[in-house]
């Protein structure tokens, strides 16, 4: 774990985020480029979507960076084969430092898990280049209500209580209005931010859930309260169980 980051389950995440990475390739579209340029990907995970971003540049090179030591040495060996084009590297995104400015940023599924964006986006715009693209997507107010709202009440039972009191909650949904003011502060131009709904209707809904959202909890408990954990948020969805995406999209240019 790299500063303020969690550790994850990065096997269950490579195998159950199939619609993130859908997600992620309509966001791939909107990031210009020539193939050749050198893209930061914060929050780089277990590398299925730095693949796709691989994909786009021929000639180019992929920074990877990832808070958790298991998300990037699962990335390693699921980007082998773009092991000459890839740099992957353990690192708090709050911390980001690059020996050279890069010419694009792209992010997939991460910023709601980064609890400081003022300090976010300047870490990001200290290493980019000027008039370099920022694309990104991640949780939006409002993303996942019931099940956070599931979280919040398992977390108070009397057997998590002690663990998670005081504790704050590891997501933060910032809104559209927000994120662009604190884009322009940080340094950005031309900065758009929109919402967007996504239905999820997982076929492992209790295994897709732990893997996608409830990493920082699991790496608080105890082994053995890991899967009563689980179950209590899952016993207070509704059935059949689906999760209400709420995305935040961000396009800006570093100026
Ligand atoms: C849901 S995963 C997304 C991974 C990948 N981008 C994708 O779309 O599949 C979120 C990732 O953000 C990383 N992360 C969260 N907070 C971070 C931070 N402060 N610094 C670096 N990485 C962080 C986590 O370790 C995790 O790998």
């Amino acid at each position: 774990m790299a500063g303020g980051a969690a550790e994850w389950d990065a096997a269950a995440y490579h195998r159950l985020a199939k619609p993130q990475e859908e997600w992620a390739r309509q966001v791939l579209e909107r990031l210009p480029l020539s193939g050749a340029e050198t893209v930061l990907d914060a929050g780089c995970g277990s590398g299925g979507v730095t693949r796709l971003l691989l994909e786009k540049l021929p000639e180019g090179r992929v920074v990877g960076v990832d808070g958790s030591e298991a998300m990037i040495e699962a990335a390693r060996e699921n980007l082998q084969p773009y092991a000459d084009r890839v740099d992957l590297r353990v690192a708090d995104l709050l911390k980001l430092q690059v020996e050279e400015p890069v010419d694009a940023v792209f992010s997939n599924a991460t910023f709601h898990w980064v609890p400081d964006h003022d300090l976010l986006f300047k870490r990001l715009r200290a290493a980019m280049k000027e008039g370099a693209p920022l694309v990104a997507q991640c949780g939006g107010i409002g993303n996942v209500a019931e099940f956070a709202a599931a979280i919040e009440a398992a977390s108070h039972l009397p057997e998590f209580a002690p663990t998670f009191e005081g504790w704050p909650t590891p997501y933060n949904f910032a809104g559209p209005k927000e994120t662009e003011a604190r884009l322009a502060a940080a340094g950005f131009a031309e900065a758009r931010c929109w919402l967007e709904e996504k239905l999820v209707q997982p076929e492992e809904p209790r295994a897709f859930g732990a893997a996608a959202g409830l990493a920082p909890h699991l790496e608080r408990l105890p082994d053995d309260q890991r899967e009563t954990f689980i179950d209590a948020v899952m016993d207070r969805l509704e059935q059949p169980i689906s999760y209400r995406y709420v995305r935040l999209n961000i396009d800006a240019r570093a100026s």
